[in-house]
Protein backbone atom coordinates (compact mmCIF):
# COMPACT_ATOMS: atom_id res chain seq x y z
CA UNK A 1 0.00 0.00 0.00
CA UNK A 2 1.61 3.33 -1.09
CA UNK A 3 0.42 6.19 1.58
CA UNK A 4 0.69 9.92 -0.23
CA UNK A 5 0.28 12.51 2.53
CA UNK A 6 -0.19 15.76 1.04
CA UNK A 7 -1.43 19.42 2.15
CA UNK A 8 -4.85 19.95 2.35
CA UNK A 9 -7.74 18.59 0.22
CA UNK A 10 -6.85 20.87 -3.09
CA UNK A 11 -3.23 18.70 -3.43
CA UNK A 12 -5.48 15.63 -3.29
CA UNK A 13 -7.74 16.01 -5.63
CA UNK A 14 -5.16 17.26 -8.19
CA UNK A 15 -2.51 14.28 -7.26
CA UNK A 16 -5.74 12.18 -7.15
CA UNK A 17 -6.61 13.28 -10.74
CA UNK A 18 -3.34 13.45 -12.63
CA UNK A 19 -3.43 9.56 -11.77
CA UNK A 20 -6.48 8.90 -13.58
CA UNK A 21 -5.35 11.37 -16.13
CA UNK A 22 -2.41 9.41 -16.55
CA UNK A 23 -4.48 6.24 -16.88
CA UNK A 24 -6.42 7.42 -19.63
CA UNK A 25 -3.61 8.59 -21.69
CA UNK A 26 -1.93 5.21 -21.53
CA UNK A 27 -4.81 3.27 -22.05
CA UNK A 28 -8.05 5.37 -23.76
CA UNK A 29 -10.58 2.52 -23.10
CA UNK A 30 -9.80 2.60 -19.68
CA UNK A 31 -12.46 0.92 -17.35
CA UNK A 32 -12.99 3.12 -14.47
CA UNK A 33 -14.17 2.65 -10.94
CA UNK A 34 -16.18 5.75 -9.71
CA UNK A 35 -17.25 6.81 -6.14
CA UNK A 36 -19.91 9.51 -5.12
CA UNK A 37 -19.71 10.90 -1.46
CA UNK A 38 -18.01 14.55 -0.98
CA UNK A 39 -14.33 13.72 -1.17
CA UNK A 40 -14.35 12.85 -4.93
CA UNK A 41 -15.91 16.15 -5.82
CA UNK A 42 -12.59 18.27 -6.51
CA UNK A 43 -11.05 15.12 -8.17
CA UNK A 44 -13.80 15.41 -10.77
CA UNK A 45 -13.63 19.22 -11.09
CA UNK A 46 -9.81 18.30 -12.09
CA UNK A 47 -11.08 16.29 -14.43
CA UNK A 48 -13.30 18.30 -15.88
CA UNK A 49 -10.56 21.09 -15.98
CA UNK A 50 -8.27 18.93 -17.14
CA UNK A 51 -10.65 17.82 -20.26
CA UNK A 52 -11.79 21.07 -21.03
CA UNK A 53 -7.67 21.96 -21.39
CA UNK A 54 -8.01 19.27 -24.17
CA UNK A 55 -5.59 17.33 -22.04
CA UNK A 56 -7.59 14.28 -21.82
CA UNK A 57 -11.01 12.57 -23.63
CA UNK A 58 -13.26 10.49 -21.87
CA UNK A 59 -14.94 9.10 -25.38
CA UNK A 60 -13.58 5.82 -25.09
CA UNK A 61 -13.63 5.38 -21.54
CA UNK A 62 -16.45 3.28 -19.83
CA UNK A 63 -17.35 3.29 -15.99
CA UNK A 64 -19.23 1.44 -13.25
CA UNK A 65 -19.78 3.07 -10.05
CA UNK A 66 -18.96 1.31 -7.03
CA UNK A 67 -22.67 1.88 -5.37
CA UNK A 68 -26.70 2.94 -5.32
CA UNK A 69 -29.37 3.56 -3.46
CA UNK A 70 -31.89 0.73 -3.19
CA UNK A 71 -35.34 2.14 -3.55
CA UNK A 72 -34.80 5.52 -5.50
CA UNK A 73 -34.63 5.44 -9.72
CA UNK A 74 -31.99 7.05 -11.60
CA UNK A 75 -33.64 9.78 -12.15
CA UNK A 76 -34.21 10.87 -8.46
CA UNK A 77 -32.15 13.76 -7.49
CA UNK A 78 -30.55 11.98 -4.72
CA UNK A 79 -29.92 9.28 -6.90
CA UNK A 80 -26.10 8.38 -7.64
CA UNK A 81 -26.44 8.60 -11.18
CA UNK A 82 -27.64 11.76 -10.72
CA UNK A 83 -24.60 12.59 -8.93
CA UNK A 84 -22.29 11.37 -11.20
CA UNK A 85 -24.09 13.25 -14.26
CA UNK A 86 -24.20 16.21 -12.20
CA UNK A 87 -20.75 16.22 -10.91
CA UNK A 88 -18.92 14.55 -13.65
CA UNK A 89 -20.53 12.85 -16.84
CA UNK A 90 -22.58 16.02 -18.28
CA UNK A 91 -18.92 18.11 -18.25
CA UNK A 92 -17.01 15.60 -20.54
CA UNK A 93 -16.82 13.67 -23.64
CA UNK A 94 -17.66 10.74 -21.82
CA UNK A 95 -20.53 8.41 -23.69
CA UNK A 96 -23.32 7.89 -20.61
CA UNK A 97 -24.25 4.80 -22.42
CA UNK A 98 -21.01 3.44 -21.20
CA UNK A 99 -21.36 4.71 -18.04
CA UNK A 100 -23.31 1.96 -15.52
CA UNK A 101 -24.39 2.60 -11.98
CA UNK A 102 -26.05 -0.15 -10.00
CA UNK A 103 -30.18 0.11 -10.81
CA UNK A 104 -31.64 1.34 -7.92
CA UNK A 105 -35.59 0.62 -8.74
CA UNK A 106 -34.33 -3.03 -10.19
CA UNK A 107 -37.09 -5.24 -10.07
CA UNK A 108 -34.70 -8.25 -8.70
CA UNK A 109 -32.00 -6.55 -6.46
CA UNK A 110 -30.37 -9.98 -6.22
CA UNK A 111 -30.42 -10.76 -9.77
CA UNK A 112 -29.26 -7.05 -10.68
CA UNK A 113 -26.24 -7.77 -8.88
CA UNK A 114 -25.20 -10.74 -10.58
CA UNK A 115 -25.62 -8.44 -13.77
CA UNK A 116 -23.62 -5.84 -12.65
CA UNK A 117 -20.63 -8.19 -11.83
CA UNK A 118 -20.99 -9.81 -15.35
CA UNK A 119 -20.73 -6.48 -16.90
CA UNK A 120 -17.75 -5.78 -14.87
CA UNK A 121 -16.30 -8.89 -16.23
CA UNK A 122 -17.28 -8.34 -19.86
CA UNK A 123 -15.71 -5.74 -19.92
CA UNK A 124 -12.36 -7.27 -19.06
CA UNK A 125 -12.22 -5.90 -15.13
CA UNK A 126 -11.81 -2.56 -13.67
CA UNK A 127 -8.80 -0.22 -14.75
CA UNK A 128 -8.86 1.91 -11.80
CA UNK A 129 -10.91 2.21 -8.86
CA UNK A 130 -11.81 4.98 -7.03
CA UNK A 131 -12.70 4.67 -3.29
CA UNK A 132 -13.92 7.56 -0.45
CA UNK A 133 -13.83 6.14 2.82
CA UNK A 134 -16.75 6.58 5.60
CA UNK A 135 -15.87 6.96 8.95
CA UNK A 136 -16.25 3.75 10.28
CA UNK A 137 -13.37 2.88 7.32
CA UNK A 138 -16.53 1.74 4.84
CA UNK A 139 -15.66 1.59 0.98
CA UNK A 140 -18.49 1.46 -1.51
CA UNK A 141 -21.25 0.23 1.03
CA UNK A 142 -19.47 -2.69 2.61
CA UNK A 143 -19.68 -1.75 6.09
CA UNK A 144 -18.08 -3.03 9.22
CA UNK A 145 -18.45 -6.74 9.14
CA UNK A 146 -18.72 -7.25 5.49
CA UNK A 147 -16.85 -10.11 4.01
CA UNK A 148 -13.50 -9.25 2.51
CA UNK A 149 -14.73 -11.81 -0.43
CA UNK A 150 -18.06 -10.27 -0.86
CA UNK A 151 -19.38 -9.01 -4.17
CA UNK A 152 -21.80 -6.95 -5.75
CA UNK A 153 -24.94 -7.35 -3.47
CA UNK A 154 -27.36 -5.49 -1.25
CA UNK A 155 -26.15 -4.43 1.91
CA UNK A 156 -27.97 -2.83 4.99
CA UNK A 157 -26.45 0.71 5.83
CA UNK A 158 -25.09 1.26 9.65
CA UNK A 159 -27.01 4.38 11.51
CA UNK A 160 -23.33 6.20 11.30
CA UNK A 161 -23.78 6.05 7.44
CA UNK A 162 -27.45 6.78 7.46
CA UNK A 163 -26.72 9.72 10.11
CA UNK A 164 -23.60 11.18 7.66
CA UNK A 165 -25.73 11.07 4.87
CA UNK A 166 -28.69 12.93 5.66
CA UNK A 167 -26.98 16.06 5.14
CA UNK A 168 -28.00 15.31 1.17
CA UNK A 169 -31.86 14.43 2.22
CA UNK A 170 -34.60 17.03 2.94
CA UNK A 171 -36.02 16.32 6.65
CA UNK A 172 -39.13 14.81 5.54
CA UNK A 173 -37.71 12.89 2.47
CA UNK A 174 -37.47 8.92 2.16
CA UNK A 175 -33.79 8.28 2.86
CA UNK A 176 -32.67 4.48 1.74
CA UNK A 177 -31.40 1.99 4.47
CA UNK A 178 -30.12 -0.42 1.84
CA UNK A 179 -28.02 0.04 -0.95
CA UNK A 180 -26.62 -1.78 -3.88
CA UNK A 181 -22.63 -2.17 -3.77
CA UNK A 182 -19.85 -3.45 -5.21
CA UNK A 183 -18.28 -6.51 -2.75
CA UNK A 184 -14.79 -5.67 -1.22
CA UNK A 185 -13.78 -8.67 -3.37
CA UNK A 186 -15.06 -6.75 -6.39
CA UNK A 187 -12.97 -3.74 -5.38
CA UNK A 188 -9.79 -6.05 -4.50
CA UNK A 189 -9.81 -7.46 -8.06
CA UNK A 190 -9.34 -3.68 -9.45
CA UNK A 191 -6.03 -3.35 -11.09
CA UNK A 192 -5.42 -0.19 -8.96
CA UNK A 193 -7.21 0.96 -6.47
CA UNK A 194 -6.91 5.08 -5.26
CA UNK A 195 -8.42 6.10 -1.88
CA UNK A 196 -8.69 9.83 -1.04
CA UNK A 197 -9.41 10.64 2.06
CA UNK A 198 -9.55 14.54 3.98
CA UNK A 199 -10.32 15.59 6.26
CA UNK A 200 -9.85 15.67 10.91
CA UNK A 201 -12.99 13.28 11.01
CA UNK A 202 -11.32 10.62 8.80
CA UNK A 203 -8.24 10.21 10.86
CA UNK A 204 -9.46 6.87 12.70
CA UNK A 205 -10.62 5.06 9.89
CA UNK A 206 -7.25 5.69 7.78
CA UNK A 207 -5.28 4.80 10.75
CA UNK A 208 -6.81 1.65 11.36
CA UNK A 209 -7.08 0.88 7.60
CA UNK A 210 -3.50 1.51 7.32
CA UNK A 211 -1.74 0.08 10.12
CA UNK A 212 -4.44 -1.97 11.49
CA UNK A 213 -4.97 -5.76 10.97
CA UNK A 214 -7.04 -6.40 8.05
CA UNK A 215 -10.21 -7.29 9.63
CA UNK A 216 -13.81 -7.49 8.19
CA UNK A 217 -14.43 -4.29 10.98
CA UNK A 218 -12.29 -2.35 9.27
CA UNK A 219 -13.23 -3.09 5.59
CA UNK A 220 -10.89 -0.80 4.06
CA UNK A 221 -7.93 -2.50 5.82
CA UNK A 222 -8.90 -5.06 3.13
CA UNK A 223 -6.50 -2.68 0.55
CA UNK A 224 -3.45 -3.92 2.69
CA UNK A 225 -3.43 -6.88 0.54
CA UNK A 226 -4.05 -5.33 -2.66
CA UNK A 227 -1.34 -4.85 -4.80
CA UNK A 228 -1.19 -1.51 -6.37
CA UNK A 229 -3.34 0.79 -3.58
CA UNK A 230 -2.64 4.29 -3.11
CA UNK A 231 -3.87 6.02 -0.26
CA UNK A 232 -4.25 9.76 -0.92
CA UNK A 233 -4.81 11.91 2.00
CA UNK A 234 -4.35 15.57 3.31
CA UNK A 235 -2.50 16.29 6.53
CA UNK A 236 -5.56 16.14 8.55
CA UNK A 237 -6.82 12.30 8.07
CA UNK A 238 -3.59 11.69 8.43
CA UNK A 239 -3.10 12.83 11.87
CA UNK A 240 -3.04 9.93 13.78
CA UNK A 241 -0.62 7.59 11.43
CA UNK A 242 2.49 6.88 13.00
CA UNK A 243 5.66 7.21 10.87
CA UNK A 244 4.53 10.04 8.74
CA UNK A 245 7.82 10.86 8.28
CA UNK A 246 8.92 7.65 6.98
CA UNK A 247 5.17 7.84 4.37
CA UNK A 248 6.66 11.42 3.09
CA UNK A 249 10.50 10.07 2.76
CA UNK A 250 9.48 7.19 0.55
CA UNK A 251 7.28 9.15 -1.49
CA UNK A 252 9.86 11.77 -2.11
CA UNK A 253 12.47 8.34 -3.41
CA UNK A 254 9.45 7.22 -5.09
CA UNK A 255 9.23 10.32 -6.97
CA UNK A 256 12.92 10.32 -7.39
CA UNK A 257 13.11 6.72 -8.62
CA UNK A 258 9.96 7.35 -10.93
CA UNK A 259 11.56 10.20 -12.33
CA UNK A 260 14.68 8.48 -13.23
CA UNK A 261 12.79 5.58 -15.24
CA UNK A 262 10.24 8.40 -17.13
CA UNK A 263 7.40 8.48 -14.94
CA UNK A 264 6.64 4.63 -14.18
CA UNK A 265 5.26 4.23 -11.47
CA UNK A 266 6.11 3.02 -8.18
CA UNK A 267 3.49 0.19 -6.24
C1 LIG B 1 -19.74 6.56 -2.28
C2 LIG B 1 -19.18 5.58 -1.40
C3 LIG B 1 -18.89 5.83 0.03
C4 LIG B 1 -18.20 7.16 0.30
C5 LIG B 1 -17.95 7.36 1.79
C6 LIG B 1 -17.31 8.69 2.10
O1 LIG B 1 -19.94 6.06 -3.58
O2 LIG B 1 -18.98 4.52 -1.86
O3 LIG B 1 -18.08 4.78 0.52
O4 LIG B 1 -16.99 7.20 -0.39
O5 LIG B 1 -19.16 7.27 2.48
O6 LIG B 1 -18.18 9.73 1.77
P1 LIG B 1 -17.72 11.25 1.85
O7 LIG B 1 -16.72 11.44 0.76
O8 LIG B 1 -18.98 12.02 1.59
O9 LIG B 1 -17.16 11.45 3.21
Amino acid sequence: MKVVILKDATEVAKYGAAIFVKQIKRKPSSVLGLATGSTPVAMYEELISAYKNKDVSFSEVKSFNLDEYLGIADDHPQSYRSFMNKELFDHVDIDKSNTEVPPGDAENPIEACDIYERKIFDCGGIDIQLLGIGRNAHIGFNEPSSSLGSRTRVKTLTQETIDDNARFFAKDEFQPHLAITMGIGTILESKTVVLLATGENKAQAIVDTVQGPVTAHCPASALQLHRDAIVIIDEAAASLLKNKDFFKKMEQENMRLEESLGNKRIV
